[in-house]
């Protein structure tokens, strides 16, 4: 896999989708026509963000299909209402405040494992938990556009209707598409929401809730939403027989300061970390080599510590996108991994090294 480049781009114009998310339409700066794309794909994307000696990297999906723009749906990351002195999430906070019509960006070609191969015509089952609605979005475009007569059931979960995104456009949606079965859960109900136009069940989504509603026979299964609510329905499509290579899920990732407490949470990582101190770790087209003492939890951290560049979206081994080659050594991973690297490439997001490494980055 060859490093691809960055391209940039000119915000031509931004849309408030709710409360909390904003659109983004983004041409190419180059005026040369838009990379193609596989509908659930995102891009990664590298922000400059004043005030910030290094840049940041994160993946945004690409929310709609076939338009001559790609269109970026952000959530505004707010603290955790168990941490309300913590900043506000750095690249969302920068793209609601700072980015308007006329903002360049520079992304890296569109990217992920997660889309749907509209050439096949089984049943699609969507469950989306709020802002993870975007790769749905995307698919949903596609199946319209390509005018689909498959069956598609949508379960869309969403804490009230102030962060309903898209409720317009999935309307018409459902309108032109037969096939679309669609169903909004609200967690909590504001005065003036009408059941069964802006939602159709109030609570959050469990299986059981929705099984008698799900497609008999083989049908692929896409899911993206907050962690914990994927974790309790996949593990529910598999106890009720789903078979695992059916249910396809992305996570967004949690935040790296979230993850670096994660890891440092747990003990027996930590003690992994001790073990491989005293081995170095070279950045070859960087020209830097460091010791590794453990005190960066991922070759990603301790690339970004030493300013060397490496693209990253999930930070948590499920986005591909810091896929970077290993030219020498052996790596281990501090958890499963969704990506599956390349041979002879490494996910530095989710490992460290086993005795002293090169990288080609
Ligand atoms: C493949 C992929 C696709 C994605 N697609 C989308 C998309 O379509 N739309 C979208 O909105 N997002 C999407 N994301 C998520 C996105 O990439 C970012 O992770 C998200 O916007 C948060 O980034 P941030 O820089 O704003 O927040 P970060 O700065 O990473 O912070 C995240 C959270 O941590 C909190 N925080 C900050 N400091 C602390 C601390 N010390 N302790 C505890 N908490 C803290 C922040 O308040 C915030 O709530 C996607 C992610 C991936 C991997
Ligand atoms: S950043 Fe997503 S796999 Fe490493």
């Amino acid at each position: 896999m060859s490093e691809r480049p960055y391209r940039r781009f000119i915000v031509e114009s931004v849309i408030a989708e709710s409360e909390s998310a904003k659109s983004f339409h983004l041409v190419p700066g180059d005026g040369l026509p838009l990379e193609e794309f596989r509908p659930g794909q995102h891009l990664p994307l590298r922000l400059s963000i004043p005030g910030r000696a290094t840049p940041l990297f994160r993946c945004y999906t690409i929310s709609n299909y076939g338009d001559p723009f790609y269109r970026l749906t952000i959530k505004k990351e707010l603290p955790p209402p168990d941490r309300p002195g913590t900043p506000a999430g750095l690249s969302s906070s920068f793209f609601h405040e700072a980015i308007v019509s006329g903002a360049v960006v520079e992304a890296k070609p569109p990217s992920g494992t997660f889309w749907l191969d509209t050439a096949q015509q089984h049943p699609i089952v969507m469950v989306a938990g709020g802002i993870g609605v975007t790769p749905m979005m995307s698919m949903l475009e596609a199946l319209a556009r390509a005018g689909a007569h498959r069956p598609v059931y949508f379960f869309f979960a969403l804490r009230h209707s102030g962060d309903h995104v898209f409720k317009t456009r999935l309307h018409e949606i459902a309108e032109r598409f037969s096939g679309l079965r669609m169903k909004v859960f609200y967690e909590q109900i504001r005065p003036g929401d009408r059941e069964h136009f802006d939602y159709h069940a109030v609570g959050r989504i469990d299986v059981l809730g929705i099984r008698a509603e799900l497609p008999a026979g083989d049908s692929e299964y896409f899911l993206c939403g907050p962690s914990g609510m994927m974790k309790a329905i996949s593990d529910d499509l598999l106890a009720h027989g789903v078979r695992a290579e059916r249910i396809r899920t992305e996570t967004f990732g949690p935040s790296s300061v979230a993850l670096r407490q994660l890891i440092s949470s747990d003990e027996s990582a930590m003690n992994a970390f001790q073990q491989a101190a005293g081995t170095t770790v070279t950045f070859a087209r960087s020209g830097v080599n460091v010791p590794w003492t453990g005190e960066t939890p991922t070759l990603l951290q301790l690339a970004e510590s030493n300013g060397v560049e490496i693209s990253s979206g999930c930070q948590y081994g499920d986005c591909g996108t810091c896929m970077t080659r290993l030219l020498e050594g052996k790596v281990q991973y501090l958890h499963p991994t969704g990506a599956r690297p390349d041979p002879g490439f490494c996910l530095p997001c989710s490992c460290r090294p086993d005795g002293s490494v090169v990288l080609d980055a």
